[in-house]
């Protein structure tokens, strides 16, 4: 089954071409990081305007790439949601005309839902699994029993993963989005020169505002003088992995599971992946997504349309929604 599939729910317009969830006949990802750098973040507006206008060559990109004709493809899917509303209404409105025009099926997926499907492509991995979803706007551990049936076993209560590094990153003056430069100065640094405080919550509870702040704290004592950015970076850096990793690890215990992945943006983060991939010597098998599926993209969103789809009566009447 070959599904083709537009992801824009922030600030990247991507389309993919996908056949039977797993395999990417091709993948085309066009990035407003530079428009919103010089803001320092994503101006809502500006990234619906973008998505519309740059949404047409990309999906002309897409089917040039896999050399498909579009009458070979059997649905049209979409993130339909949590996003931007004005950015996904681009993508479902584009993926909604296509199947119409094509007379095949839509189809809407959850952006949170392809995120940890980004598990599937290319790789062989079938549930039951732990998903550590880490990404700009959320942060939680989901136990995956099937592929349509997930838990959600621990979630934050404050900020995003992802958030806490944009954050910390622009307190030492790093440009937006700053975990993935952040996440390069860390590796340079020595992650045990700051002692930095590890949130006393539940264990169904991930909290990063104290760590936020004990960040701030450190940035502003260096005030006048050098800091020391590398550091500073590979502290944090060891902290929260260190914090991500031994709360999964201890919910796939309680759920007594022996697979553990990772999705979203922060699961491209370097110590991330090698603190899960230590496990397999745990005797833990583990996956992370390639590092061009980690953040957002459509193969994701064609993966989740095939194994996890939003199931209605009347998928053209979806809607967008922003929160979830
Ligand atoms: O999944 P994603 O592309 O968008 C959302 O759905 O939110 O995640 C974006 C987030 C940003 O906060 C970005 O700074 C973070 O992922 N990110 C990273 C790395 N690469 C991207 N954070 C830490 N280390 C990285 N290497
Ligand atoms: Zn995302």
């Amino acid at each position: 089954m070959l599904i083709f599939a537009i992801e824009s729910s922030c600030d990247e317009t991507a389309c993919a071409i996908v056949k039977d969830g797993r395999e990417v006949l091709s993948n085309v990802v066009f990035s407003q990081i530079k428009t919103h750098q010089k803001f320092g973040g994503v101006v809502p507006e500006v990234a619906a305007r973008e998505h519309l206008e740059s949404i047409g060559p990309v999906i002309k990109e897409t089917f040039s790439q896999a050399q498909i004709k579009p009458d070979k493809i059997d649905s049209f899917a979409s993130t339909v949601g949590p996003g931007l509303v004005g950015c996904l209404l681009v993508g479902m409105n584009a993926a909604k005309t296509l199947s119409l025009v094509h007379n095949k099926p839509f189809i809407g997926v959850n952006h949170l839902h392809a995120h940890v499907c980004a598990n599937f492509l290319d790789s062989d991995l079938e549930p039951p699994f732990v998903c550590l979803l880490v990404s700009g706007g959320h942060t939680q551990v989901i136990f995956v029993k099937d592929y349509n049936k997930q838990e959600i076993a621990a979630s934050t209560i404050d900020d995003a993963v992802g958030e806490v590094y944009d954050k910390v990153a622009r307190l030492m003056g790093l440009p937006y989005p700053g975990g993935i430069m952040l996440d390069k100065l860390a590796q340079e640094g020595n992650p045990h020169a700051f002692k930095l405080p590890e949130a006393k919550v539940n264990w169904d509870e991930f909290s990063f505002s104290g760590l936020k702040t004990a960040l701030l704290r450190l940035t502003q004592s260096f005030e006048g003088k050098e800091m020391p950015v590398r550091d500073i970076c590979a502290s944090f850096q060891e902290r929260v992995s260190d914090t991500l990793i031994k709360k999964t690890l201890n919910i796939a215990d309680k759920f007594n599971c022996k697979t553990i992945v990772c999705a979203g943006g922060v699961a491209a983060n370097s110590e991330l992946r090698k603190k899960l991939f230590a496990l397999n010597e745990k005797g833990y098998k583990t996956y992370a997504p390639k590092m061009k599926y980690c953040t957002d993209n459509a193969a994701m969103v064609g993966s989740c349309a095939y194994f996890n789809p939003i199931i209605c009566d009347n998928s053209l009447e979806l809607e967008v929604f922003s929160r979830g």
